[in-house]
């Protein structure tokens, strides 16, 4: 039987992974946060002293990424590691946002991408679910917010860690990780031309989610 498949994507902190969570569980599909891929790549490179792209290739054989749902839940594995936590460190999100520039390391993770949507009902998320990885999904969506207003809202979420870096450094790192993104020669974070823009710099939580559900239901006809 033929997969519903979603493809939700956007730059980084537009809050797709929060909102693809909550539509998902509601709708009962299950959320694949691709990003998370690109992360344990980057953790393993980091944690083996690599920066050379060759090198990083060559060890990509060695580097088995691979997803589990534990109570509905992704978790993401590399080997029998679970490194869910570790990948959220923000140096790995620099580094993932490198190591995704490098066209292996995208052959590489395509086809785990492939087949979760090709065997279960999706909602996946990330750079070019829309534009690379899912051309045909039955609905693409495309979130965005101001970098300003994504810096805020990743600045409220680590206030209340210790190390919480300056909102100045946030806005920093979300414009140089937007630039890495959507100027890499392949499968840049571009909005596909048949996905709905959704703008959330002045809408909540909840009217984001409302509005995507909509998008959603609409066009799957699903009630
Ligand atoms: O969504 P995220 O912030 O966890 O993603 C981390 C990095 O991975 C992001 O800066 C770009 C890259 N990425 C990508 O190139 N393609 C995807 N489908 C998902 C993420």
């Amino acid at each position: 039987m033929k997969t519903v498949n979603i493809a939700i994507d956007g730059p980084a902190g537009a809050g797709k992974s929060t909102i693809a969570r909550s539509v998902a569980s509601e709708l009962g599909y299950i959320y694949v946060d691709t990003g998370a891929l690109y992360r344990t790549i980057a953790l393993y490179m980091n944690e083996n002293g690599m920066s050379e792209t060759a090198d990083i290739i060559n060890a990509l054989d060695k580097c088995e990424v691979g997803l589990k749902y534990i109570d509905g839940q992704q978790r993401v594995f590399l080997g029998d590691r679970d490194v869910s936590e570790d990948i959220r460190k923000p140096e790995i999100s620099m580094g993932a946002s490198k190591v995704s520039a490098i066209p292996e390391v995208r052959e590489h993770l395509f086809n785990v991408q492939k087949k979760m949507a090709e065997e279960n009902d999706v909602i996946m998320d990330g750079r070019d679910i829309g534009t690379v990885v899912l051309p045909d999904a039955d609905v693409k969506i495309f979130l965005t917010a101001s970098a300003e207003e994504r810096a805020n809202r990743r600045y409220k979420e680590l206030a209340l860690k210790p190390d919480c870096p300056s909102y100045d450094e946030i806005l920093k790192d979300i414009i140089e990780r937007d630039y890495n993104d959507m100027n890499r020669p392949i499968a840049p974070l571009k909005q596909a031309d048949d996905a709905v823009l959704v703008d959330s710099t002045t809408l909540s939580l909840e009217q984001v989610v409302e509005t995507i559900k909509k998008i959603i239901l609409d066009k799957t006809g699903v009630k």
